[in-house]
């Protein structure tokens, strides 16, 4: 039973104050959870409470978020048994009261809600994949690496977001991400050598400040085959596009010109034509949604179309987009809608639809490993966490090398299969 819950102020990676929370059990388990910030948020996410204080954290801190849980999420939670994940998350909804989870914020709802699970985890003494995802929980996911940052991440000219590094040939989730990190590695170098500045944006990846996107992936291709590695089938690349944050009525300000967005439309087409591309994210707006259902009858066959910003892990965003016939994957950011429970409902909706996850982090990240637990408990297999260094992406990646090393033999690397177009 959840005796008592605590909750503090701690900072993310970019220095912003985010919410902390510690939940006790009757039989003296701890445990506690971080809760991760966005940049590039969509405008249908939950609601992140923040104090709005100038004098404090320019208006940043999170003590209201904070004040809620101690004040009200947490009493309303006590005695209820902690295993009881749903009933805790309905509480902490119905304790809110408002549709987006902005009363007591979304922010303070998330970190009870995952710190309620951890601790009954380890109550049962279980891991907390398989505490999530009972006996089946055995698929390791294809790490995205996003190792060239641009867009709200970066302060450089590239308009997209994330370049990914995807290492689908590999064995083993640990080869992948050594494959991922070799290649990492070279890719500074090239960098280097051809004059750019090897500075890393907010999710480790580098930030360049290249004249095209095209380059970029120009780059990912040299550093892949310098790395010893073959294009396509050892290491496919990908995007998140993250357009909502170029478009503004009705047009794409793409590398300095405004595009339609048949344009765009027909610029991923060539892109995917002639790069080893499994995955593109965002590939337009959030509220674009004819754009959207056009772009998925062109290439949504052979490549993985991701809904971020457009979905929000939210289930009735993406029934919306399910019934429209938009897109054919779902990104799944736990803060987006705001408990573990709702997460869970969005992963089980896509997967019945025949629609693929991609677990991910936010930019703004802690040293909480939960999402990589939660990768391999919903065997979505993939995972986005940043590129392959600065500690709050790598956790996620080192968790999952101990998660890979305690299934041990039973372990399966998604590999191929985790994307339409070069399966099998
Ligand atoms: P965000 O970016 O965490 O800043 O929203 C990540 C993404 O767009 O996938
Ligand atoms: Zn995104």
């Amino acid at each position: 039973l959840i005796e008592a819950v605590g909750a503090r102020e701690i900072l993310d990676s970019r220095g912003n104050p985010t919410v902390e929370v510690e939940v006790l059990l009757e039989d003296g388990t701890v445990q506690r959870a971080a809760v991760p910030s966005g940049a590039s948020t969509g405008a249908f996410e939950a609601y992140e409470l923040r104090d709005g204080d100038k004098s404090r954290y320019s208006g940043k801190g999170v003590l209201k978020a904070v004040a809620a849980v101690i004040d009200e999420l947490g009493p309303a939670i006590e005695g209820v048994d902690a295993s009881e994940q749903r009933l805790v998350d309905e509480i902490l909804i119905e304790t809110d009261g408002t549709d987006n989870k902005s009363r007591t914020g979304a922010n303070a709802i998330l970190g009870v809600s995952l710190a309620v699970a951890k601790a009954a985890a380890d109550s049962a003494d279980l891991p907390l994949f398989r505490y999530l995802g009972g006996p089946n929980a055995h698929v390791l996911p294809v790490p995205l690496f996003n190792v060239i940052n641009g867009g709200e991440h970066a302060d450089n000219g590239i308009d997209f977001q994330e370049f990914f590094l995807a290492p689908i040939g590999a064995e083993t989730y640990a080869d992948s991400l050594r494959w991922g990190t070799e290649t990492y590695h070279v890719l500074k170098g090239e960098l280097k050598a051809a004059g750019f500045a090897t500075g890393l944006g907010d999710e480790g990846g580098f930030a360049p400040d290249l004249p095209s996107n095209r380059e970029g992936l120009d780059f990912l291709m040299k550093a892949i085959e310098k790395a010893g590695f073959t294009p396509g089938t050892d290491i496919a690349v990908g995007l998140d596009v993250a357009a909502t944050e170029f478009f503004k009525d009705g047009v794409y300000t793409v590398e300095g010109k405004p595009w339609s967005a048949d344009k765009l439309t027909d610029y991923f087409a060539d892109l995917v034509a002639n790069y080893p591309i499994v995955t593109i994210e965002d590939a337009l707006a959030e509220d674009d949604w004819d754009a959207w259902k056009a772009l998925t009858e062109k290439i949504g066959k052979s490549v993985q179309l991701v809904g971020d910003d457009l979905f929000v892990t939210n289930p009735s965003r993406l029934q919306q987009g399910i019934d429209l016939g938009v897109a054919n994957a779902l990104l799944v950011k736990v803060n987006q809608i705001g408990t573990l429970s709702e997460t869970l409902d969005a992963v089980a909706l896509a997967t019945s639809n025949g629609y693929r996850s991609m677990m991910s982090h936010r930019s703004g990240e802690t040293e909480d490993t939960t999402i990589a637990d939660l990768a391999v408990a919903v065997n979505c297999g993939q995972i986005k966490t940043g590129a392959p260094a600065r500690s709050e992406r790598v956790a996620k990646y080192n968790q999952l090398l101990r998660i890979e090393e305690e299934l041990g033999d039973a372990a399966v690397f998604a590999g191929r299969g985790a994307f339409p177009r070069y399966k099998g």
